[in-house]
């Protein structure tokens, strides 16, 4: 299979999507056989996500022991360390039939978005249906046909959002439940408290007005493009642009409008998958050679154990979750997979779990987005010959800049939105009405994101819960932090780089005095 290559910063590689039930390819066209193999899947998930709950639940247990046992410390005269670590010890949790209830409304809720299809009828009169992934993703990156894209936008929030709504109002309450017999005011004060920032909140909000002018640019630009693209039918000059139209499922990220929006479409492209190919890279290669950039700045290589152990490439004899990830197992000698997480700290060779989280959830997403940011600036990807020249205008610098600005400055409002809506939800803003639920986030989104609901929604819609992150009980505000910390970790590693000028031209490759900060 020919890999596809989403993002080559040895960082983010989902190199393999594609795989669905759609594709299975095997020879055996015994249904009976099939049916058999069901039935025998069925139980035996059954039984396993049973123990799964299960153990889920001791775990709570064990929390609610834990918090016990840490309440008997006065903490008063420790030290910081053993201050922070105590406070992260244990929870309370709710009754036992609350805490499954819980647990189930949640696996619930990721069964119905796990299994969302939308179907139409194809051009041969016969019924097709799409899944998330890879077809409708696809169609969301690719099409440029606004119906089509109108279809796919409504049928999901249909299959999958419409099914949500009664569990997620249960899924609130709960929530609600167990932080408040945790001390905190509701489950969105207790996600913020995350932070350790008392003015959290206000806080975003000072960084989204400080960025909105530049959002504001982008988006003034992307409308226009759009315009050019799907006319005044679809794109309202003067006004909020449709979700529909923006790259994706929930207009979240905008990348797939490059093609749409490219200020100098001459350029050399920054798409290096032929370059890679025509170098004959391999998956390996492509970790060795971010490896390299580690510890070309002083860093510690990956252990040889990372190579042999980690998922680097699809397995041919089973279905795997294409989503790239870094698996920490707790053991202090794993380190595997997708996203590299280095950990120079020696207290990563303690068994220390209480240390082994990102300083905030920003945090560690920050690096490895910086670290992608920086492995795709012209200049790197010239000095590592992936790039034939480097051009001396500003031209192919200014195609860089909207692409990152597309996969950066247009989420910052998207991710706010999201985490806005909810903690009003949390705090009961939005009342028992469930239609004002949806009203305000569609109002959020316009006054927020400057966008709006393609097709008028009625009283059977709630939409935030169409993504993943909120189906799935993740914030998304640590998406926003993220992009705010990784300008932020570039302009100082290139500043202990020596780095001057435009920090586009920045590549702080092979400087140890960067190294020593980010390690
Ligand atoms: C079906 O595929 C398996 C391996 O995937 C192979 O061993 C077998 O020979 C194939 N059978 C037929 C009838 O093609
Ligand atoms: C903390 O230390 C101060 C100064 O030694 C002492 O007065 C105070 O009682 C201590 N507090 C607790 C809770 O131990
Ligand atoms: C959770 O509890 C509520 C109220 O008892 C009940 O109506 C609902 O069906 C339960 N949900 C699940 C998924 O168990
Ligand atoms: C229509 O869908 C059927 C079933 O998925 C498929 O076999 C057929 O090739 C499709 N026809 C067209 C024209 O896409
Ligand atoms: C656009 O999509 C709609 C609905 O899916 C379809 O009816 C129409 O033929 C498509 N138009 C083009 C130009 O492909
Ligand atoms: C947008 O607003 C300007 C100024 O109010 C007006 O001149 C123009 O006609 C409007 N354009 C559209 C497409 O509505
Ligand atoms: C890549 O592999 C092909 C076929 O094995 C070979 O002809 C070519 O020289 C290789 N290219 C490089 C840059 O190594
Ligand atoms: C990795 O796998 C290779 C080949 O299977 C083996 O020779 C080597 O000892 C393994 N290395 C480690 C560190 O496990
Ligand atoms: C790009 O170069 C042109 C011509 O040298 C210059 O006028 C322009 O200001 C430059 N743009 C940026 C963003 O640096
Ligand atoms: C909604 O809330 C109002 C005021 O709190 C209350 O009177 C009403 O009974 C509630 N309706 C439902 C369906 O819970």
């Amino acid at each position: 299979m020919m890999p596809k290559i989403l993002v080559f910063a040895g960082l983010l590689v989902c190199i393999w999507c594609g795989a669905s039930a759609s594709t299975r390819q095997g020879n055996n066209t015994d249904e009976e056989a099939a049916q058999a193999f069901l039935e025998q899947y069925n139980a035996l998930y059954a039984d396993l996500a049973n123990k799964y709950i299960e153990a889920g639940l001791r775990l709570s247990e064990y929390q609610a022991v834990a918090n016990e046992e840490a309440n008997q410390f006065d903490p008063t005269n420790f030290t910081e360390d053993t201050k922070r670590q105590l406070s992260y010890v244990g929870s309370k949790s709710l009754s036992d039939d609350e805490m499954k209830n819980l647990s189930s409304i949640i696996a619930e809720m990721g069964s119905i978005y796990g299994q969302g299809k939308v179907c139409r009828l194809n051009p041969s009169g016969e019924e097709e249906c799409l899944s998330l992934e890879p077809e409708l993703t696809l169609l969301m990156a690719d099409s440029r046909n606004a119906s089509e894209r109108l279809w796919a936008w409504d049928g999901w929030r249909r299959e999958v959002s419409r099914k949500i709504k009664p569990l997620y109002f249960q899924y609130v309450e709960l929530k609600n439940k167990l932080a408040v017999v945790n001390g905190f005011n509701d489950y969105g004060d207790q996600l913020r408290q995350k932070y350790e920032d008392p003015e959290f909140e206000s806080d975003i909000h000072s960084l989204y007005e400080e960025m909105n002018p530049l959002y504001l640019q982008l988006h003034a630009y992307v409308r226009r493009k759009l315009y050019e693209t799907y006319g005044p039918d679809v794109i309202n000059l003067n006004g909020t642009l449709p979700q529909s139209v923006l790259g994706d499922m929930w207009g979240r990220f905008w990348a797939n409008l490059y093609s749409i929006g490219v200020p100098f479409p001459d350029q050399p492209s920054l798409d290096i998958t032929q370059a890679l190919i025509d170098q004959n890279y391999t998956i390996t290669r492509m970790f060795e050679t971010s490896d390299d950039f580690y510890t070309s700045m002083g860093l510690i290589p990956l252990p040889p154990t990372f190579y042999n152990l980690s998922m680097l490439e699809k397995p041919s004899d089973r279905e795997v979750v294409c989503h790239a990830t870094a698996w920490d197992f707790y053991d202090s000698v794993d380190y595997r997979n997708g996203l590299l997480v280095r950990m120079r700290d020696e207290n990563s060779h303690e068994n220390i779990n209480l240390r082994r989280e990102g300083a905030n959830d920003g945090f560690h997403e920050a690096i490895g987005e910086l670290m992608s940011m920086i492995v795709s600036t012209p200049k790197h990807l010239y000095a590592i010959g992936l790039l034939d020249e480097l051009p001396t205008d500003n031209k192919t610098e200014i195609n860089y800049l909207f692409q990152q600005a597309l996969s950066t400055i247009s989420t910052l409002p998207f991710h706010l939105l999201q985490d806005q809506w909810r903690w009003n939800a949390f705090r009961g803003y939005y009342g028992n009405m469930s239609s004002q639920w949806n009203g305000e986030f569609w109002a959020l989104s316009e006054a927020i994101v400057g966008v709006h609901a393609p097709v008028e929604r009625t009283e059977e819609d709630l939409d935030c819960p169409s993504i993943f992150h909120v189906a799935q009980d993740y914030d998304m505000i640590r998406y926003f932090t993220r992009t705010i910390l990784q300008f932020q970790f570039a302009e100082s590693l290139c500043e202990a780089a020596g780095h001057e000028g435009p920090l586009t031209d920045c590549d702080f490759y092979g400087s140890q005095e960067a190294g020593a900060i980010l390690s």
